[in-house]
């Protein structure tokens, strides 16, 4: 029996050539003419990308198993950098964190691993991958030379991460194939030279052997160079594969092709619509690859949980990141195939190389249902208040030492008969203000709040401001993105306004060690607070818990963090691995920061991930509000050619002005009703990109925001994927169609770019239109 089973091995060994440093064996892996070459033959990288955080460890050999079962012979990962170094010089790789073990269970499976160890990852994952104490530098730079002491960090990070894993480059006989250096860094800089000594720490950190690996989009390759390391392109589902190498390969015609994140799905955002891409667009181009010999990776093959406070932001505008990493995958959040999962494997069955074998697919894992029951202990925040600490200035929590969470700033407001106001510079995320113990107000980043009213005060009063964190951005400039309330209160009366100080100052970590702490009693809390229930199971299995009935926080089972959850939505479950659960009795605790309206939960079979329960309107327009342009002069008129890419436009003139009106006249295709553009930047007299991080839409005459997240702020999110359409469905749509932009401060403008939507679809794309620049507001 064992005899034969070596024999089979040997054969498949001799046909494909791939097997032998999977056990152990040294091998190579390197660039050929328009191809890898693995062992020194033809190889083309069919790669799921899985995130060990976001799948309980138990299960990684499922998910692996799951990538391998669809077609897959790689697995490619993101290193986090923040999850392994919480605190400053303190290393940890143990347990769910070992990233080693990880991939020698994907090495046990049968299949090759490509690392990618940041130190910026984005991921949509708490800061982009990087460390919050690196906030506590006052004046820190990332993803530049300029900062000594980021690159100093960063170095630090690659070795320990090498430590664990460059005994697995293919060369010693590991079944690392490929090291990415950075992470789309075009979309963030040009700085080369930080691009050379990053891959030079990369090197010098232990990954020497391997082949290294850059990404980047196929519009912005281009804008660095980086000697040593191939280039690989993402783009999302429903591309024309064609057209997204054409440039790349007319500039680099011997290079072997690699889409390095074929984005499956896309990501949720709180509050906004659950982001689905169709099987047929996500299939078609999947097989253009294969057909054309590129290799890829599906980014996600699975995308599973950003458990506890790990889910990171986008900005502009600020808008965090759901709990649930779902992705819209082939494989879903808890494990199960879709039919996604079935397209993929049925597709690339006809692409394996010869012996090669399609993964079976492995044990579903089981589900249970909790009945309804009730959390009946509370634990009021306010009177579990932890050791403060005094501050004069108020400061964000950074400062403080705390990484995540919650944080209460309290002060004393001095008695006024007159209409008062605060003024929070800046609120990052949440906020619930309360004076003399009474709620006054709510405010939200993501609308850009910060302002409160006061009630008039006959005496001095007790000011309590509630902050909630919700994920640092991790994309883009706005990436330093420090916690709580960053630079100041100010009380004005319209005349005269004070900066508000000495505040007393309380933290509330996310630990589970923390909120164990608080003092639980029956019944109901007032106001923000803790709730805690038991539950009894006689058999354990994964269950969606139904938290639709609570307001905003965030929740542990039996001391394990599943996340936030908002009311909001999209999604009202989260997701409970099964190995978190254990017969008998298990402990539940939600902190509930705004308010439950019921305090029960459930377990469900089945996830709710698209039930969006907006708090307001998330439209940019009000009720009966209309763009009236009589009267403004146009700073340009103009017609932009049909097709892809990006466009640019010159004034004749320079214009100043802080109020951007873009106007589609018509469209490209008669008869189209729709507008749609994907990203619109504006150039200053040199040519340089003007700054976005202050824009704000103040009106959109119209908005697809529930068949689809197509709002029109996508035109200055930064991603070239996303885009503003107008409504497809209910409304009555017609030419023109408006978008008016508060630029936050008077600029000069000497033209802009403008990029269409990218994916297969022409819908709405532009043709005429005019711009207004105005110092004053527009007439709505
Ligand atoms: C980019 C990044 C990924 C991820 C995706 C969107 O491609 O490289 O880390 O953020 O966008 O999911
Ligand atoms: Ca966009």
């Amino acid at each position: 029996m064992r005899k034969v089973f070596f024999l089979c091995l040997l054969i498949l060994t001799a046909f494909t050539g791939q097997a032998q440093e999977l056990k152990g064996t040294p091998g190579t892996f390197t660039l050929g003419n328009k191809e890898f070459l693995l062992n020194g033959k033809p190889f083309i990288i069919r790669a799921a990308e899985l995130h060990y955080p976001r799948i309980p460890k138990a299960y990684w050999e499922h998910r692996i198993q799951l990538s391998k079962a669809m077609g897959m012979n790689t697995i490619c990962i993101y290193l986090f950098w923040n999850l392994h170094e919480q605190q400053e010089g303190v290393f940890d790789f143990k347990g769910q964190n070992d990233i080693a073990e990880f991939v020698r269970l994907v090495q046990k499976n049968g299949m090759y691993c490509i690392v990618r160890p940041g130190p910026y990852v984005c991921a949509e994952w708490d800061m982009g991958g990087l460390p919050w104490w690196l906030l506590k530098k006052e004046d820190v730079q990332v993803r530049t030379l300029q900062d000594p002491y980021f690159m100093e960090r960063t170095k630090k990070f690659l070795s320990a991460a090498a430590k664990e894993l460059a005994p697995l480059q293919i060369q010693n006989g590991g079944n690392i194939i490929m090291v990415q250096v950075e992470n789309e860094y075009a979309t963030f800089g040009e700085e080369q030279a930080y691009m050379e000594a990053t891959r030079d720490a990369v090197r010098t950190a232990g990954f020497d052997k391997v082949q290294l690996f850059r990404c980047d989009w196929p519009t912005n390759f281009n804008r660095y160079q980086l000697d040593g390391v191939a280039t690989t392109l993402n783009f999302g589902a429903g591309s024309n594969v064609e057209d997204k190498f054409k440039v790349f390969q007319e500039l680099n015609p011997t290079a072997p092709l690699m889409c390095s994140e074929y984005w499956s799905g896309w990501f949720d955002h709180w509050g906004r619509p659950h982001e689905t891409r169709s099987i047929s667009s996500f299939i078609g181009s999947l097989k253009d690859m294969m057909d054309r010999r590129i290799s890829f990776s599906l980014y996600m093959a699975h995308g599973g949980t950003s458990f506890g406070q790990w889910g990171g932001a986008n900005a502009p505008p600020y808008s965090a990141m759901a709990t649930s990493y779902d992705y819209n995958a082939p494989i879903g959040e808890q494990g199960n195939t879709t039919d996604k999962f079935f397209a993929v494997r049925n597709l690339l069955k006809n692409y394996l190389q010869p012996g090669e074998i399609l993964g079976e697919i492995p044990e579903a894992k089981e589900i249970i249902e909790i009945p309804t029951f009730e959390l009946n202990q509370s634990a009021g925040l306010f009177v579990n208040l932890p050791a403060p600490k005094k501050s004069e200035t108020i400061q964000p929590m950074e400062n403080f030492d705390q990484g995540w969470g919650r944080i209460l700033y309290r002060a004393t407001i001095p008695a006024s008969a007159a209409r008062r106001k605060l003024v929070i510079t800046e609120l990052h995320d949440w906020a619930a203000v309360f004076v003399n113990g009474q709620q006054i107000g709510k405010l939200d980043r993501r609308r850009g709040d910060n302002t409160v009213e006061l009630p008039p005060l006959t005496t001095d009063a007790q000011l309590d401001i509630l902050v909630e964190a919700t994920g640092r951005v991790n994309y883009g400039k706005a990436i330093i993105d420090r916690k709580g309330i960053t630079e100041k209160v100010e009380l004005t009366d319209g005349k005269t306004s004070t900066e508000i100080k000495n505040w007393l100052v309380y933290n509330f970590p996310v630990d589970y060690e923390f909120q164990k702490k608080a003092k639980f009693k029956k019944g109901t809390a007032t106001g923000p607070g803790w709730y805690k229930g038991t539950f009894k199971l006689t058999k354990t299995g994964d269950t969606f818990l139904d938290v639709s009935s609570w307001g905003k926080g965030m929740v542990w089972v039996n001391g394990h963090n599943l996340g936030r959850f908002w009311k909001i939505g999209p999604q009202q479950t989260l997701y409970i691995p099964g190995v978190w659960l254990k017969k008998g009795k298990n402990e539940i605790i939600i902190l509930d920061v705004d308010k439950p309206e019921a305090t029960r939960v459930a377990g469900l079979r089945e996830p709710i991930l698209d039930e969006l329960r907006p708090d307001e309107s998330l439209l940019h327009r009000a009720k009966g509000e209309e763009l009236d342009l009589s009267g403004e002069v146009p700073a340009i008129t103009g017609s932009f050619s049909p097709g892809n890419g990006w466009q640019e436009v010159q004034f004749q003139q320079t214009q100043q002005g802080r109020y951007l009106c873009f106007e589609a006249l018509n469209a490209q295709q008669a008869n189209d009703p729709l507008a749609s553009m994907a990203e619109l930047e504006l150039l200053d007299e040199k040519g340089n990109q003007l700054s976005r991080l202050k824009w704000k839409v103040v009106y959109a005459d119209s908005e697809e925001i529930t068949a689809a997240n197509h709002a029109a702020d996508k035109v200055y999110d930064q991603q070239e994927s996303t885009f503003w359409q107008t409504q497809t469905v209910g409304g009555k749509p017609k030419h023109p169609h408006q978008v008016v932009i508060d630029l936050g401060e008077v600029v000069k403008v000497k033209g802009f770019r403008y990029l269409p939507r990218s994916d297969k679809s022409t819908a709405g794309m532009i043709k005429d239109y005019r711009v207004f620049l105005k110092e004053s507001p527009f007439k709505l």
